[in-house]
Protein backbone atom coordinates (compact mmCIF):
# COMPACT_ATOMS: atom_id res chain seq x y z
CA UNK A 1 0.00 0.00 0.00
CA UNK A 2 0.94 3.38 -0.43
CA UNK A 3 1.21 5.29 2.16
CA UNK A 4 -1.29 7.88 1.81
CA UNK A 5 -3.38 4.90 1.01
CA UNK A 6 -6.13 3.57 2.97
CA UNK A 7 -8.14 -0.33 3.83
CA UNK A 8 -11.57 -1.78 3.96
CA UNK A 9 -12.20 -4.63 5.85
CA UNK A 10 -15.37 -6.09 6.02
CA UNK A 11 -16.27 -8.38 8.39
CA UNK A 12 -19.11 -9.73 11.25
CA UNK A 13 -19.41 -9.60 15.03
CA UNK A 14 -17.37 -12.92 14.35
CA UNK A 15 -13.97 -11.88 13.57
CA UNK A 16 -14.07 -8.03 13.10
CA UNK A 17 -12.61 -7.04 16.74
CA UNK A 18 -9.47 -9.53 15.91
CA UNK A 19 -9.33 -7.57 12.87
CA UNK A 20 -8.90 -4.26 14.65
CA UNK A 21 -6.74 -5.14 17.22
CA UNK A 22 -3.80 -6.33 14.06
CA UNK A 23 -4.72 -3.51 12.58
CA UNK A 24 -4.13 -1.61 15.44
CA UNK A 25 -0.62 -3.69 16.11
CA UNK A 26 0.51 -3.17 12.58
CA UNK A 27 0.15 0.90 13.58
CA UNK A 28 -2.82 1.50 11.30
CA UNK A 29 -5.02 4.61 12.55
CA UNK A 30 -8.65 3.44 12.51
CA UNK A 31 -10.85 5.83 10.67
CA UNK A 32 -14.20 4.21 10.97
CA UNK A 33 -16.04 1.70 11.71
CA UNK A 34 -19.07 1.76 9.22
CA UNK A 35 -22.32 -0.37 9.94
CA UNK A 36 -24.21 -1.55 7.05
CA UNK A 37 -27.62 -2.08 8.06
CA UNK A 38 -29.16 -4.77 5.95
CA UNK A 39 -32.37 -4.34 5.15
CA UNK A 40 -33.20 -8.10 4.52
CA UNK A 41 -31.17 -9.97 6.57
CA UNK A 42 -31.78 -13.99 6.59
CA UNK A 43 -33.69 -14.85 10.13
CA UNK A 44 -32.31 -16.44 12.61
CA UNK A 45 -33.11 -20.13 13.25
CA UNK A 46 -32.47 -21.17 16.51
CA UNK A 47 -34.18 -18.44 17.97
CA UNK A 48 -31.68 -18.02 20.77
CA UNK A 49 -30.17 -14.54 19.75
CA UNK A 50 -31.13 -11.30 17.88
CA UNK A 51 -31.18 -11.66 13.98
CA UNK A 52 -28.07 -10.88 12.91
CA UNK A 53 -28.45 -7.98 10.65
CA UNK A 54 -25.33 -5.84 10.44
CA UNK A 55 -21.88 -6.34 8.84
CA UNK A 56 -19.39 -3.81 10.26
CA UNK A 57 -16.77 -2.22 7.82
CA UNK A 58 -13.58 -0.49 8.85
CA UNK A 59 -12.02 1.72 7.37
CA UNK A 60 -8.23 2.63 8.30
CA UNK A 61 -5.16 4.22 7.01
CA UNK A 62 -1.91 2.98 6.51
CA UNK A 63 0.18 5.73 8.16
CA UNK A 64 -1.12 7.78 11.09
CA UNK A 65 1.20 10.56 9.96
CA UNK A 66 0.40 10.92 6.33
CA UNK A 67 -3.17 12.60 5.23
CA UNK A 68 -5.91 10.52 3.73
CA UNK A 69 -8.33 11.44 0.95
CA UNK A 70 -11.84 11.59 1.57
CA UNK A 71 -14.61 13.26 -0.48
CA UNK A 72 -17.01 14.28 2.03
CA UNK A 73 -18.56 16.99 0.02
CA UNK A 74 -19.53 14.01 -2.06
CA UNK A 75 -20.58 11.84 1.02
CA UNK A 76 -22.86 14.71 1.83
CA UNK A 77 -24.04 15.47 -1.10
CA UNK A 78 -25.45 12.11 -1.86
CA UNK A 79 -27.05 11.86 1.82
CA UNK A 80 -29.63 14.81 0.66
CA UNK A 81 -26.70 18.09 1.84
CA UNK A 82 -26.73 16.40 5.72
CA UNK A 83 -23.12 14.74 6.87
CA UNK A 84 -22.87 11.43 5.88
CA UNK A 85 -23.11 9.17 9.11
CA UNK A 86 -21.32 6.05 9.53
CA UNK A 87 -24.51 3.69 9.55
CA UNK A 88 -25.44 2.96 6.01
CA UNK A 89 -28.88 1.05 5.02
CA UNK A 90 -28.71 0.09 1.86
CA UNK A 91 -30.80 -2.34 -0.40
CA UNK A 92 -29.87 -5.49 -0.81
CA UNK A 93 -28.31 -6.94 -3.68
CA UNK A 94 -30.38 -6.31 -6.97
CA UNK A 95 -30.77 -9.55 -9.47
CA UNK A 96 -29.18 -7.75 -12.08
CA UNK A 97 -26.13 -7.66 -10.11
CA UNK A 98 -26.22 -11.90 -10.15
CA UNK A 99 -26.31 -12.58 -14.18
CA UNK A 100 -23.34 -14.16 -14.01
CA UNK A 101 -24.70 -16.72 -11.51
CA UNK A 102 -24.34 -17.32 -7.71
CA UNK A 103 -22.05 -16.37 -5.20
CA UNK A 104 -22.77 -17.08 -1.31
CA UNK A 105 -21.34 -13.91 0.03
CA UNK A 106 -21.48 -10.86 -3.10
CA UNK A 107 -22.34 -7.78 -1.93
CA UNK A 108 -24.45 -5.14 -3.42
CA UNK A 109 -22.54 -2.82 -5.67
CA UNK A 110 -24.17 -0.06 -3.96
CA UNK A 111 -21.95 -0.68 -1.01
CA UNK A 112 -18.98 -0.66 -2.70
CA UNK A 113 -19.34 2.42 -5.24
CA UNK A 114 -19.81 4.28 -2.11
CA UNK A 115 -16.37 3.17 -0.25
CA UNK A 116 -14.62 3.69 -3.55
CA UNK A 117 -16.07 7.12 -4.42
CA UNK A 118 -15.64 8.40 -0.37
CA UNK A 119 -11.83 7.35 -0.51
CA UNK A 120 -10.64 7.78 -3.99
CA UNK A 121 -9.72 9.86 -6.78
CA UNK A 122 -10.39 9.02 -10.31
CA UNK A 123 -7.53 7.17 -11.27
CA UNK A 124 -6.07 4.80 -8.70
CA UNK A 125 -5.67 1.29 -7.99
CA UNK A 126 -7.50 -1.00 -5.92
CA UNK A 127 -6.63 -4.16 -4.94
CA UNK A 128 -9.05 -6.93 -3.55
CA UNK A 129 -7.14 -9.57 -2.63
CA UNK A 130 -10.24 -11.73 -1.22
CA UNK A 131 -12.14 -10.74 -4.53
CA UNK A 132 -14.77 -13.73 -4.98
CA UNK A 133 -17.46 -12.60 -7.51
CA UNK A 134 -15.12 -8.70 -7.75
CA UNK A 135 -17.95 -6.78 -6.91
CA UNK A 136 -15.07 -4.08 -5.56
CA UNK A 137 -14.10 -4.05 -9.17
CA UNK A 138 -17.05 -4.11 -11.14
CA UNK A 139 -17.78 -1.21 -8.88
CA UNK A 140 -14.22 0.66 -9.08
CA UNK A 141 -14.15 0.28 -13.28
CA UNK A 142 -18.07 1.43 -13.25
CA UNK A 143 -16.42 4.23 -11.75
CA UNK A 144 -13.40 4.51 -13.38
CA UNK A 145 -10.64 3.40 -11.32
CA UNK A 146 -8.20 0.11 -11.93
CA UNK A 147 -8.80 -2.91 -10.11
CA UNK A 148 -6.36 -5.84 -8.95
CA UNK A 149 -8.02 -9.24 -8.24
CA UNK A 150 -7.06 -12.57 -6.33
CA UNK A 151 -8.76 -15.01 -5.40
CA UNK A 152 -7.96 -19.18 -4.22
CA UNK A 153 -10.92 -20.15 -5.54
CA UNK A 154 -10.58 -20.78 -9.39
CA UNK A 155 -14.58 -21.25 -9.62
CA UNK A 156 -15.22 -17.65 -8.09
CA UNK A 157 -12.93 -15.95 -10.71
CA UNK A 158 -15.37 -17.29 -13.70
CA UNK A 159 -17.95 -15.35 -12.11
CA UNK A 160 -15.78 -12.17 -11.82
CA UNK A 161 -14.31 -12.79 -15.39
CA UNK A 162 -18.13 -13.05 -16.42
CA UNK A 163 -18.98 -9.67 -14.26
CA UNK A 164 -16.07 -7.97 -16.21
CA UNK A 165 -17.42 -8.88 -19.86
CA UNK A 166 -20.55 -8.33 -18.74
CA UNK A 167 -19.59 -4.29 -18.55
CA UNK A 168 -17.39 -4.09 -21.29
CA UNK A 169 -20.39 -3.52 -23.41
CA UNK A 170 -20.81 -0.14 -23.48
CA UNK A 171 -24.76 -0.27 -22.95
CA UNK A 172 -24.40 -2.61 -20.00
CA UNK A 173 -21.53 -0.54 -18.63
CA UNK A 174 -24.13 3.09 -18.43
CA UNK A 175 -26.89 1.27 -17.31
CA UNK A 176 -25.37 -0.53 -14.33
CA UNK A 177 -23.16 2.86 -13.57
CA UNK A 178 -27.09 4.75 -13.51
CA UNK A 179 -28.10 1.89 -10.91
CA UNK A 180 -25.33 2.47 -8.69
CA UNK A 181 -27.17 3.64 -5.58
CA UNK A 182 -26.77 6.98 -3.78
CA UNK A 183 -27.56 9.43 -6.98
CA UNK A 184 -31.50 10.27 -7.66
CA UNK A 185 -30.81 11.33 -11.10
CA UNK A 186 -28.17 9.56 -13.57
CA UNK A 187 -27.25 12.70 -14.85
CA UNK A 188 -26.36 13.39 -11.23
CA UNK A 189 -23.80 10.94 -11.40
CA UNK A 190 -22.61 11.73 -14.83
CA UNK A 191 -22.43 15.84 -13.44
CA UNK A 192 -20.26 14.93 -10.55
CA UNK A 193 -17.35 12.43 -12.85
CA UNK A 194 -17.16 15.82 -14.41
CA UNK A 195 -16.25 17.29 -11.56
CA UNK A 196 -14.06 14.76 -9.86
CA UNK A 197 -10.58 15.06 -9.14
CA UNK A 198 -8.50 12.66 -10.93
CA UNK A 199 -5.04 11.02 -10.06
CA UNK A 200 -2.49 11.58 -12.18
CA UNK A 201 -0.01 8.65 -11.64
CA UNK A 202 -1.14 4.87 -11.97
CA UNK A 203 1.01 4.24 -8.54
C1 LIG B 1 -16.35 -13.02 1.69
S1 LIG B 1 -15.71 -13.51 0.15
C2 LIG B 1 -15.55 -11.99 -0.74
C3 LIG B 1 -16.82 -11.56 -1.39
C4 LIG B 1 -16.70 -10.34 -2.27
N1 LIG B 1 -16.57 -9.17 -1.47
C5 LIG B 1 -17.90 -10.22 -3.22
O1 LIG B 1 -18.73 -9.32 -3.10
O2 LIG B 1 -18.03 -11.06 -4.12
C6 LIG B 1 -14.07 -13.97 0.51
C7 LIG B 1 -13.27 -14.59 -0.63
O3 LIG B 1 -11.93 -14.79 -0.17
C8 LIG B 1 -11.39 -15.93 -0.81
N2 LIG B 1 -10.25 -16.42 -0.03
C9 LIG B 1 -10.24 -17.05 1.17
N3 LIG B 1 -8.99 -17.31 1.57
C10 LIG B 1 -8.16 -16.81 0.61
C11 LIG B 1 -6.75 -16.75 0.47
N4 LIG B 1 -5.94 -17.26 1.36
N5 LIG B 1 -6.24 -16.15 -0.64
C12 LIG B 1 -7.05 -15.63 -1.57
N6 LIG B 1 -8.41 -15.66 -1.49
C13 LIG B 1 -8.96 -16.24 -0.41
C14 LIG B 1 -12.56 -16.90 -0.86
O4 LIG B 1 -12.39 -17.86 -1.91
C15 LIG B 1 -13.76 -15.96 -1.10
O5 LIG B 1 -14.08 -15.90 -2.47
Amino acid sequence: MKEDATIWISGTMHNIFSIGQILTELDFKILNIVTWQKTNPPPNFSCRYFTHSTEQIIWARKNAKVPHYFNYELMKKINGGKQMKDVWRLPAIAKWEKLCGKYPTQKPLSILARIILSSTKKGPWILDPFTGSSTTGIAANLLERFFLWIDIETEYLKISKCRKLEIEHKNIFYKNRNRLFGFKRPKQLEWYFSKEQVLNTHS
